[in-house]
Protein backbone atom coordinates (compact mmCIF):
# COMPACT_ATOMS: atom_id res chain seq x y z
CA UNK A 1 0.00 0.00 0.00
CA UNK A 2 2.62 2.55 1.11
CA UNK A 3 4.56 1.97 -2.93
CA UNK A 4 0.99 2.46 -4.21
CA UNK A 5 0.96 5.45 -2.48
CA UNK A 6 4.47 6.69 -3.41
CA UNK A 7 3.38 5.93 -6.82
CA UNK A 8 0.27 7.66 -6.85
CA UNK A 9 2.20 10.89 -5.29
CA UNK A 10 4.73 10.75 -7.79
CA UNK A 11 2.44 12.41 -9.58
CA UNK A 12 1.32 15.14 -8.14
CA UNK A 13 5.65 16.29 -8.48
CA UNK A 14 7.73 17.70 -11.46
CA UNK A 15 10.01 15.27 -12.37
CA UNK A 16 8.31 14.65 -15.36
CA UNK A 17 9.80 17.80 -17.02
CA UNK A 18 12.86 16.28 -16.26
CA UNK A 19 11.70 13.21 -18.27
CA UNK A 20 10.35 14.75 -21.42
CA UNK A 21 12.20 15.00 -24.35
CA UNK A 22 10.72 18.39 -25.31
CA UNK A 23 12.68 18.30 -28.73
CA UNK A 24 10.31 15.73 -30.04
CA UNK A 25 7.27 17.32 -29.05
CA UNK A 26 4.56 17.52 -31.67
CA UNK A 27 5.34 21.59 -31.09
CA UNK A 28 8.42 20.80 -31.59
CA UNK A 29 8.26 18.44 -34.41
CA UNK A 30 6.51 21.77 -36.71
CA UNK A 31 3.17 19.48 -36.46
CA UNK A 32 0.42 22.10 -37.14
CA UNK A 33 -1.81 22.62 -33.35
CA UNK A 34 -4.98 21.27 -32.84
CA UNK A 35 -7.79 23.50 -33.17
CA UNK A 36 -9.07 26.00 -30.17
CA UNK A 37 -12.44 24.75 -30.24
CA UNK A 38 -13.79 21.47 -31.39
CA UNK A 39 -15.67 22.45 -34.68
CA UNK A 40 -19.29 22.22 -35.11
CA UNK A 41 -20.70 18.98 -36.21
CA UNK A 42 -22.26 19.63 -39.87
CA UNK A 43 -25.91 20.61 -39.39
CA UNK A 44 -26.07 21.35 -35.96
CA UNK A 45 -27.96 24.30 -34.64
CA UNK A 46 -25.48 27.28 -33.20
CA UNK A 47 -27.72 29.70 -30.92
CA UNK A 48 -25.92 32.77 -30.25
CA UNK A 49 -25.39 34.03 -26.93
CA UNK A 50 -25.79 37.50 -25.34
CA UNK A 51 -22.30 39.57 -25.94
CA UNK A 52 -20.08 40.75 -22.78
CA UNK A 53 -21.50 44.41 -23.37
CA UNK A 54 -25.07 43.00 -22.80
CA UNK A 55 -23.92 41.30 -19.73
CA UNK A 56 -22.49 44.48 -17.77
CA UNK A 57 -25.09 45.07 -15.55
CA UNK A 58 -25.50 41.60 -14.56
CA UNK A 59 -24.24 41.88 -11.04
CA UNK A 60 -23.63 44.21 -8.73
CA UNK A 61 -21.84 41.94 -5.73
CA UNK A 62 -18.24 42.74 -5.23
CA UNK A 63 -15.74 40.28 -5.40
CA UNK A 64 -14.87 40.48 -2.09
CA UNK A 65 -18.77 39.34 -1.10
CA UNK A 66 -18.39 36.87 -4.15
CA UNK A 67 -14.80 35.52 -2.16
CA UNK A 68 -16.44 35.46 1.40
CA UNK A 69 -19.55 33.74 0.53
CA UNK A 70 -18.52 30.91 -1.98
CA UNK A 71 -20.39 27.93 -0.82
CA UNK A 72 -21.21 24.41 -2.33
CA UNK A 73 -24.72 24.29 -3.05
CA UNK A 74 -26.62 21.02 -3.65
CA UNK A 75 -30.37 22.58 -3.37
CA UNK A 76 -31.60 24.58 -6.30
CA UNK A 77 -35.10 27.00 -6.41
CA UNK A 78 -37.09 25.66 -8.96
CA UNK A 79 -36.76 28.84 -10.96
CA UNK A 80 -35.31 28.46 -14.25
CA UNK A 81 -31.38 30.40 -14.90
CA UNK A 82 -32.01 32.74 -17.96
CA UNK A 83 -30.11 33.54 -21.18
CA UNK A 84 -28.07 35.86 -20.29
CA UNK A 85 -27.12 33.88 -16.72
CA UNK A 86 -26.07 31.13 -18.90
CA UNK A 87 -23.77 33.45 -20.71
CA UNK A 88 -22.24 35.02 -18.10
CA UNK A 89 -21.34 32.02 -16.27
CA UNK A 90 -20.15 30.58 -19.42
CA UNK A 91 -18.06 33.68 -20.38
CA UNK A 92 -16.91 33.53 -16.65
CA UNK A 93 -15.45 29.85 -17.50
CA UNK A 94 -14.24 29.66 -20.54
CA UNK A 95 -15.14 32.78 -22.45
CA UNK A 96 -12.34 34.67 -24.69
CA UNK A 97 -10.75 37.79 -23.20
CA UNK A 98 -9.01 38.27 -26.44
CA UNK A 99 -9.08 36.80 -29.98
CA UNK A 100 -5.53 37.56 -31.41
CA UNK A 101 -4.27 36.13 -35.09
CA UNK A 102 -3.58 32.72 -33.82
CA UNK A 103 -4.14 32.92 -30.25
CA UNK A 104 -7.02 33.11 -28.16
CA UNK A 105 -6.84 33.65 -24.70
CA UNK A 106 -9.91 33.50 -22.12
CA UNK A 107 -10.92 34.44 -18.67
CA UNK A 108 -8.97 31.71 -16.95
CA UNK A 109 -5.30 30.24 -17.24
CA UNK A 110 -3.75 27.60 -18.97
CA UNK A 111 -0.89 25.98 -18.61
CA UNK A 112 0.99 27.13 -22.10
CA UNK A 113 -2.79 28.93 -23.01
CA UNK A 114 -3.36 25.44 -24.21
CA UNK A 115 -6.93 25.07 -22.57
CA UNK A 116 -7.61 21.60 -23.33
CA UNK A 117 -11.39 21.67 -22.08
CA UNK A 118 -14.41 21.79 -23.73
CA UNK A 119 -17.69 22.51 -21.94
CA UNK A 120 -20.62 20.53 -22.42
CA UNK A 121 -23.95 21.48 -20.62
CA UNK A 122 -27.00 19.15 -19.23
CA UNK A 123 -29.97 22.30 -19.50
CA UNK A 124 -32.81 21.10 -17.49
CA UNK A 125 -34.44 24.59 -17.26
CA UNK A 126 -32.90 27.35 -18.63
CA UNK A 127 -35.65 30.03 -19.96
CA UNK A 128 -35.98 29.54 -24.06
CA UNK A 129 -33.98 26.67 -24.11
CA UNK A 130 -35.05 23.10 -24.68
CA UNK A 131 -33.81 20.29 -22.16
CA UNK A 132 -30.93 18.61 -23.41
CA UNK A 133 -27.16 18.34 -24.05
CA UNK A 134 -25.58 21.36 -25.30
CA UNK A 135 -21.88 22.68 -25.93
CA UNK A 136 -20.20 26.00 -25.64
CA UNK A 137 -18.21 27.59 -28.44
CA UNK A 138 -15.64 30.27 -26.46
CA UNK A 139 -14.86 31.87 -29.85
CA UNK A 140 -18.19 32.93 -31.28
CA UNK A 141 -19.70 33.03 -27.88
CA UNK A 142 -22.57 30.73 -29.13
CA UNK A 143 -23.98 27.21 -27.93
CA UNK A 144 -24.31 24.02 -30.13
CA UNK A 145 -27.28 22.30 -29.26
CA UNK A 146 -25.71 18.69 -30.16
CA UNK A 147 -29.06 16.42 -28.74
CA UNK A 148 -31.78 15.38 -26.79
CA UNK A 149 -33.32 12.17 -25.75
CA UNK A 150 -35.73 10.97 -22.56
CA UNK A 151 -34.66 10.47 -18.90
CA UNK A 152 -31.70 12.65 -19.27
CA UNK A 153 -32.14 13.77 -15.79
CA UNK A 154 -32.52 10.04 -14.25
CA UNK A 155 -29.48 9.33 -16.99
CA UNK A 156 -27.05 11.96 -15.32
CA UNK A 157 -28.07 11.51 -11.62
CA UNK A 158 -26.57 7.76 -12.01
CA UNK A 159 -23.58 8.58 -13.91
CA UNK A 160 -22.88 10.93 -10.95
CA UNK A 161 -22.69 7.55 -8.61
CA UNK A 162 -26.34 8.32 -7.85
CA UNK A 163 -25.61 11.90 -5.82
CA UNK A 164 -29.42 12.60 -7.15
CA UNK A 165 -29.16 16.32 -6.39
CA UNK A 166 -27.64 16.95 -9.67
CA UNK A 167 -30.23 15.91 -11.95
CA UNK A 168 -32.22 18.93 -10.15
CA UNK A 169 -30.12 21.34 -11.07
CA UNK A 170 -31.12 23.52 -13.98
CA UNK A 171 -28.05 23.39 -15.61
CA UNK A 172 -24.93 21.09 -15.19
CA UNK A 173 -21.45 21.98 -16.50
CA UNK A 174 -19.68 19.03 -17.90
CA UNK A 175 -16.19 19.60 -18.38
CA UNK A 176 -13.99 17.38 -20.71
CA UNK A 177 -10.46 17.30 -21.70
CA UNK A 178 -8.72 16.81 -25.17
CA UNK A 179 -5.44 16.08 -24.22
CA UNK A 180 -3.92 16.16 -27.02
CA UNK A 181 -4.33 20.62 -27.74
CA UNK A 182 -1.80 20.19 -24.37
CA UNK A 183 0.06 16.93 -25.04
CA UNK A 184 1.08 18.94 -28.53
CA UNK A 185 3.01 21.09 -26.90
CA UNK A 186 4.00 19.32 -23.57
CA UNK A 187 3.93 15.56 -24.32
CA UNK A 188 3.83 13.15 -21.60
CA UNK A 189 4.13 15.80 -19.11
CA UNK A 190 0.45 17.61 -20.17
CA UNK A 191 -1.47 15.85 -17.88
CA UNK A 192 -0.69 17.08 -14.40
CA UNK A 193 -1.57 20.75 -15.97
CA UNK A 194 -4.40 19.64 -17.07
CA UNK A 195 -6.04 18.43 -13.54
CA UNK A 196 -4.62 21.93 -12.48
CA UNK A 197 -6.14 23.90 -15.33
CA UNK A 198 -10.00 22.28 -14.32
CA UNK A 199 -9.67 24.14 -10.93
CA UNK A 200 -9.27 27.55 -11.99
CA UNK A 201 -12.53 26.83 -14.29
CA UNK A 202 -14.84 25.59 -11.69
CA UNK A 203 -13.30 28.32 -9.22
CA UNK A 204 -14.47 31.07 -11.49
CA UNK A 205 -17.87 29.42 -11.72
CA UNK A 206 -18.07 29.57 -7.58
CA UNK A 207 -17.28 33.32 -8.17
CA UNK A 208 -19.80 34.01 -10.81
CA UNK A 209 -22.24 32.13 -9.07
CA UNK A 210 -22.15 34.19 -6.03
CA UNK A 211 -22.71 37.31 -8.02
CA UNK A 212 -25.97 36.55 -10.17
CA UNK A 213 -27.50 34.80 -7.07
CA UNK A 214 -26.61 30.85 -8.07
CA UNK A 215 -25.11 28.36 -6.39
CA UNK A 216 -22.86 25.48 -7.75
CA UNK A 217 -21.21 22.13 -6.76
CA UNK A 218 -17.92 20.96 -7.78
CA UNK A 219 -18.25 17.22 -8.89
CA UNK A 220 -15.41 14.59 -9.03
CA UNK A 221 -16.91 11.41 -8.87
CA UNK A 222 -18.55 9.76 -11.62
CA UNK A 223 -18.88 7.38 -13.90
CA UNK A 224 -16.12 7.70 -16.45
CA UNK A 225 -18.18 4.93 -19.03
CA UNK A 226 -21.29 6.19 -18.50
CA UNK A 227 -20.52 10.22 -18.19
CA UNK A 228 -18.75 9.95 -21.26
CA UNK A 229 -21.62 8.12 -22.73
CA UNK A 230 -23.95 10.30 -21.51
CA UNK A 231 -22.58 13.45 -23.62
CA UNK A 232 -21.61 10.95 -26.64
CA UNK A 233 -17.67 11.46 -26.11
CA UNK A 234 -15.27 8.82 -27.20
CA UNK A 235 -13.55 8.87 -23.99
CA UNK A 236 -10.54 8.19 -25.37
CA UNK A 237 -9.38 11.96 -27.30
CA UNK A 238 -12.11 13.40 -25.05
CA UNK A 239 -13.61 12.34 -22.32
CA UNK A 240 -14.51 13.90 -18.87
CA UNK A 241 -12.86 15.56 -16.28
CA UNK A 242 -15.05 17.05 -14.12
CA UNK A 243 -18.66 18.40 -13.45
CA UNK A 244 -20.06 21.47 -11.70
CA UNK A 245 -24.13 21.54 -10.74
CA UNK A 246 -25.54 25.28 -11.25
CA UNK A 247 -28.92 26.63 -10.14
CA UNK A 248 -30.48 29.84 -8.26
CA UNK A 249 -30.33 29.36 -4.07
C1 LIG B 1 -12.25 18.49 -6.78
C2 LIG B 1 -13.56 18.50 -6.03
C3 LIG B 1 -14.42 17.43 -6.14
C4 LIG B 1 -15.67 17.46 -5.50
N1 LIG B 1 -16.57 16.43 -5.71
C5 LIG B 1 -17.76 16.49 -5.13
C6 LIG B 1 -18.73 15.49 -5.42
O1 LIG B 1 -18.52 14.58 -6.21
N2 LIG B 1 -19.94 15.59 -4.79
C7 LIG B 1 -20.24 16.61 -3.92
O2 LIG B 1 -21.35 16.64 -3.41
N3 LIG B 1 -19.33 17.58 -3.65
C8 LIG B 1 -18.11 17.56 -4.24
N4 LIG B 1 -17.23 18.57 -4.02
C9 LIG B 1 -17.56 19.69 -3.12
C10 LIG B 1 -16.84 19.56 -1.78
O3 LIG B 1 -17.47 18.55 -1.04
C11 LIG B 1 -16.88 20.92 -1.05
O4 LIG B 1 -16.14 21.87 -1.77
C12 LIG B 1 -16.30 20.79 0.35
O5 LIG B 1 -17.08 19.98 1.18
C13 LIG B 1 -16.12 22.15 1.02
O6 LIG B 1 -17.36 22.81 1.08
P1 LIG B 1 -17.54 24.28 0.45
O7 LIG B 1 -17.29 24.17 -1.04
O8 LIG B 1 -18.97 24.64 0.74
O9 LIG B 1 -16.55 25.17 1.09
C14 LIG B 1 -16.00 18.56 -4.67
C15 LIG B 1 -15.12 19.65 -4.56
C16 LIG B 1 -13.93 19.64 -5.26
C17 LIG B 1 -13.02 20.85 -5.19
Amino acid sequence: MEDLLEQKRYFLKDYIRLETDFSNTDQNRGIAPPPVEKPLAAGSKKIMLPTLQELTNISQCSLISAITNRKSHRKYKPEPIDKQELAFLLWSTQGVRKNLKNVVLRTVPSAGNRHSFETYLYINNVKDLEEGIYRYLPVEHALAFEFTETSLREKISIAAMGQFFVGTAPVVFIWTTIPYRMEWRYSIAAHKVIAIDAGHVCQNLYLACEAIGAGTCAIAAYNQEMMDKFIRVDGKDEFVIYLASVGKV
